[in-house]
């Protein structure tokens, strides 16, 4: 999808569709065409409710063949979400229209007006690119027949040009990014397994400018991984941690890490799960998904941060060679876990990477997992769990999320359930008592982390992949925290 900017006036704008937005209860006002829109749509009973489309054929002669109006939603209420919401609305429709142009009114005014112009244009890409996202690879051709927009033009009214231009260049980096993650995260689990990651994660990279490299199990082991080496044992696919590395052309801010659970299928390993349960556990390598994606959007953004990823690439399955529970593990910090349950194994490895990263001493620490079922329960799908040794961190990451559109809500880390996870014969153990699971998860990985590195700990389990579409999230996966990651870095 191209983007464009003109200054024609819609109806002098010609595509293959042409639209515009409109706020509940608010008639669109200017050109005859506008009018028009305004009459028909109301004779229509159509209110401007978010994401409701009225469509209009236009008379032989117009500019365009068919004009969409688009509702925003109560203006009482709205903010750039409405708009990344309603953009996302008009793709899916404009594609099953089979429309391959499209001409927009960039919209204004109301509570956009409190928007600079670039995030109005950012949310407005967005919108459009996420709302276009496809995972049809597998479906044999003319299943759909759906073709993707190929050309957008956005017609200017008073806004300046290159303003627009650099908030849709934005907006296509973000969503592009994000839909990278999607696609990883749909992938079947045998197909993308830890080491096929790690040859995607390696092009990737080289094309993006950013230094990759690949610890297999040979090199776990060299080094005492004990987390990730455990998990895999029960797998026949090779486990690796995926290293990729981006330095600003310029003298960086400061250094963060980010720790993603790449966990390609969880079966929960002899802990085995349920059928319902694991369902969709091709989605347990959505937190690396979304590291990688914000690795590769980086150096596009030119974002002054020195910033390293680390990816745990592991299967969880149940084999007569698979970790039992009673086993004692070693992990990279030098600290043992008694494995009580093989189904908690998104700590295990991250406890690897997280003391890996440690080693740096950078400024902060942020990993992202689909680590408890728990935070699902606390929160529902529609937002990720939080936790943080730092209120600072805490506080740019909300703000951060705010920003993205993305929901997150922070939970806290209660001391006193430490007790839960303290093993009679280890110095942890990996499970603990079913309730306040998400913190006691989180309360796990804090002691793979030094008290005085900030770090944070965003539980994505709910939000990364969703049973039904959701705003401008999709069914299935969403690429949840890589916009929130993306607007933090750049903050
Ligand atoms: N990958 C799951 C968590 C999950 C659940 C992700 C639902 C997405 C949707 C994780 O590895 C897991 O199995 N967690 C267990 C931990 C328990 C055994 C302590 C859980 O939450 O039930
Ligand atoms: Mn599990
Ligand atoms: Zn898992």
């Amino acid at each position: 999808m191209r983007f464009h900017c003109s200054q024609k006036a819609l109806d002098q704008a010609s595509a293959d569709t042409s639209a515009l937005f409109t706020w509940r209860g608010m008639a669109p006002h200017g050109s005859a065409l506008h009018r028009m829109l305004a009459r028909r749509s109301e004779a229509d009973g159509f209110r401007g409710n978010p994401g409701e489309i009225f469509l209009y054929h236009a008379p032989d002669g117009s500019a365009s063949p068919r004009y969409l109006l688009v509702g925003l939603g109560p203006e009482a209420r709205g903010n750039l979400e409405s708009l990344r919401t309603a953009a996302a609305a008009l793709s899916r429709r404009v594609r099953r229209l089979g429309a391959r142009t499209l001409a927009v009114q960039l919209p204004g005014g109301g509570p956009l007006r409190g928007a600079t112009v670039d995030a109005v244009s950012q949310a407005l890409a967005e919108g459009l690119l996420l709302g276009g996202f496809r995972f049809d690879r597998y479906r044999s051709e003319n299943s759909s027949g759906e073709k993707p927009l190929r050309r957008v033009e956005v017609l200017l009214g008073k806004q300046k040009r290159t303003a627009v231009q650099g908030g849709l260049r934005r907006g296509t980096v973000y969503a592009q990014a994000t839909n990278l993650a999607r696609t990883l995260v749909m992938e079947p689990p045998s197909e993308l397994t830890p080491m096929r990651m790690a040859a995607i994660v390696r092009k990737e990279a080289r094309q993006a400018g950013v230094t990759c490299k690949v610890m297999r199990r040979a090199e776990l082991e060299k080094r005492g991984m004990g987390g990730i080496l455990g998990v895999s044992r029960g797998s026949a696919e090779e486990p690796c941690l995926i290293h990729l590395r981006y330095r600003p052309r310029r003298r960086a801010g400061k250094h963060v890490v980010l720790v993603g659970k790449g966990i390609t299928f969880d079966s929960g390993g002899l802990s085995l799960k349920g059928s319902a349960s694991m369902e969709n556990m091709k989605s347990d390598m959505a937190g690396a998904a979304a590291v990688l994606a914000v690795m590769r959007a980086l150096p596009e953004l030119k974002v002054p941060v020195a910033v390293d990823g680390l990816l745990l690439m592991s299967e969880n399955m149940p084999s007569g060679t698979a970790q039992k529970p009673g086993d004692i593990l070693r992990t990279y910090s030098g600290k043992t876990v008694e494995v009580t349950n093989t189904d908690a194994e998104g700590r295990l490895v991250l406890a690897d990477g997280l003391a890996y990263a440690a080693e740096w001493k950078p400024d902060e620490i942020i990993d992202l997992a689909t680590l408890t079922g728990g935070c699902v329960v606390a929160l529902g799908p529609a937002g990720a769990g939080l936790m943080s040794n730092d209120e600072t961190l805490a506080r740019a990451l909300l703000s951060a999320a705010g920003h993205a559109g993305e929901k997150l809500w922070q939970l806290p880390l209660y001391h006193e359930y430490l007790d839960m996870i303290r093993s009679p014969v280890a110095d942890l153990k990996n499970s603990g008592v079913r309730w306040g699971s998400a913190i006691t998860a989180g309360l796990f990985l804090q002691e793979f982390v030094p008290a005085d590195i900030p770090w944070a700990h965003l539980d994505i389990a709910g939000p990364a992949f969703l049973d039904r579409a959701h705003g401008a999230f999709p069914k299935g996966a969403t690429g949840a925290g890589v916009r929130i990651l993306l607007h933090h870095l750049e903050a």
